[in-house]
């Protein structure tokens, strides 16, 4: 038996595929390479952006085919844009071939649904109680080494007013320490050479246990953990990231020196009104206090255009800031209209192809940035993470540097999953090229 999985969004979604695949594995299916070679489908979705939902939509019509060719064929949806209001409606009306439909905080009850679908192939399940608690003791086949994830926190409290996250994904729900702090060891001891904490605002982790837990505390914990490995997390909200998180990558060596800051814009007045709760200035002194307590960091962001409202200063208040941050990447996105956000119904929606034109304007911004940060680090030597062969190239690596940066390199021997020493030696924009120089 066969399963084949679909997975939409974030670096969260492709782990909570992990953690399905762990479950199906459990019950004896087997990865395919193929969707027609499936006897399951899932589809883990995501509802951050209308891009991803239309995606998702197409592609779920296009396995209709597969289910008329395959009377057995049983099609899963689980994910966040399971949880939005009327979606189970709108599922049941337009694709009738759907046999099971689960969220986030329910996806353990798939190994149960799967029994029951097979067990009356008439059977579906369709489960809303979608935020009864996240199991973590969930088998997980982990598909990425040398780099593994880890939740630390689930959920957010933010409420930005464009964001669906806190609506469908409930609230912020921190996983133990001692829960976490295991898994970490446990990896490590595996083999594994890099971890991602993972969560919506992992400044926050702690808040709710009530035990004096912070985020700063799990860093120095994880820190101290003996062995050569990297840990990495995110996201981290501007407003939440305290000195002592700042201190805790400053005095553990394992901690990375790379910190995902999402800053969205670079105005007072569209910060203010997407309820980001900091200022254009406390973001860039901030930054500043990064920069000078970890030097060589890579900082990167996620920003936004066409937010409701954004005028045409707004925006270049995003290029200025921009190019004042210095980020070594940046993830820009067209705001989306979420149903059931405040922004929803806010005036002054920018046209699409008044978006189309910032956004490519803050691409090439961005560009321009990563290119001089890019050529300063040729002719230096960087510790690189090995973490896959280049399929195009012979002889040639990829992976990452400690601050975040891309590196392909030539390498006489294997290197994957070690730690090599790499020459830089040309920067192609956002991709840096050189060789390897000695075995770590
Ligand atoms: N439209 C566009 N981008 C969004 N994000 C969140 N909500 C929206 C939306 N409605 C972006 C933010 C966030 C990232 C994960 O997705 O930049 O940081
Ligand atoms: Fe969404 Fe804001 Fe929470 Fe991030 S912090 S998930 S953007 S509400």
């Amino acid at each position: 038996m066969n399963y084949y999985i679909n997975t939409y969004g974030c670096q969260m979604n492709i782990h909570e595929s992990e953690k399905i695949a762990g479950m199906l594995e459990d019950m004896g299916y087997i990865p395919c390479a193929e969707e027609k070679d499936a006897d399951i489908i899932v589809f883990n979705t995501c509802c951050i952006r209308e891009t991803a939902e239309q995606k998702i939509y197409g592609h779920m019509g296009t396995t209709k085919k597969l289910k008329q060719n395959n009377k057995d064929l049983i099609i899963a949806m689980c994910g966040c844009m399971t949880q939005q209001e009327g979606i189970q409606s709108t599922i049941k009306s337009k694709y009738p071939y759907i046999d099971i439909v689960l969220g986030t905080g329910n996806i353990s009850m798939l190994p149960q649904a799967v029994n029951r679908v097979r067990a009356n192939r008439k059977d579906k399940v369709f489960d809303e109680n979608y935020l009864k608690g996240t199991e973590d003791s969930m088998p997980l086949a982990r598909t990425s080494a040398p780099n593994a994830w880890v939740n630390i926190i689930y959920g957010c409290n933010n409420f930005c007013s464009y964001c669906i996250v806190p609506h469908v994904r409930g609230r912020e729900h921190s996983r133990k320490m001692s829960d976490v702090v295991s898994e970490v060891k446990s990896l490590i001891a595996q083999g594994y050479k890099e971890i991602t904490l993972l969560g919506q605002n992992v400044n926050s982790y702690g808040h709710d246990l009530n035990d004096g837990t912070t985020f700063a505390g799990l860093l120095n914990e994880i820190g101290a953990i003996p062995g050569k490995f990297r840990i990495r997390f995110m996201s981290s909200h501007p407003k939440d990231l305290t000195d002592d998180v700042i201190a805790a990558i400053a005095n553990n060596k394992n901690i990375c020196n790379n910190i995902h800051l999402p800053v969205q814009s670079g105005s007072d007045d569209v910060l203010r009104r997407m309820n980001r709760r900091y200022t254009r200035q406390r973001y860039l002194e901030q930054i500043k206090k990064i920069r000078s307590m970890l030097p060589d960091v890579g900082i990167t962001t996620d920003i936004m255009v066409g937010f409701p409202g954004e005028t045409e200063q707004d925006f270049q208040d995003t290029l200025d800031l921009v190019r004042q941050a210095e980020y070594s990447s940046a993830f820009c996105f067209i705001y989306s209209r979420r149903k059931g956000t405040p922004a929803y119904s806010m005036e002054g929606q920018v046209p699409y192809p008044e978006k189309q034109r910032r956004i490519q304007l803050l691409l090439k911004t961005q560009n321009e940035v990563t290119k001089r940060l890019s050529a300063e680090m040729v002719g230096k030597v960087y510790e690189v993470l090995a973490e896959d062969a280049n399929p195009k190239y012979p002889d040639t690596y990829c992976g990452r540097t400690e601050n975040g940066r891309l590196v392909n390199f030539r390498c006489d021997f294997n290197p994957v999953g070690q730690f090599v020493d790499v020459l830089i030696e040309q920067a192609r924009s956002a991709t840096l090229w050189g060789r390897a120089v000695k075995e770590d």
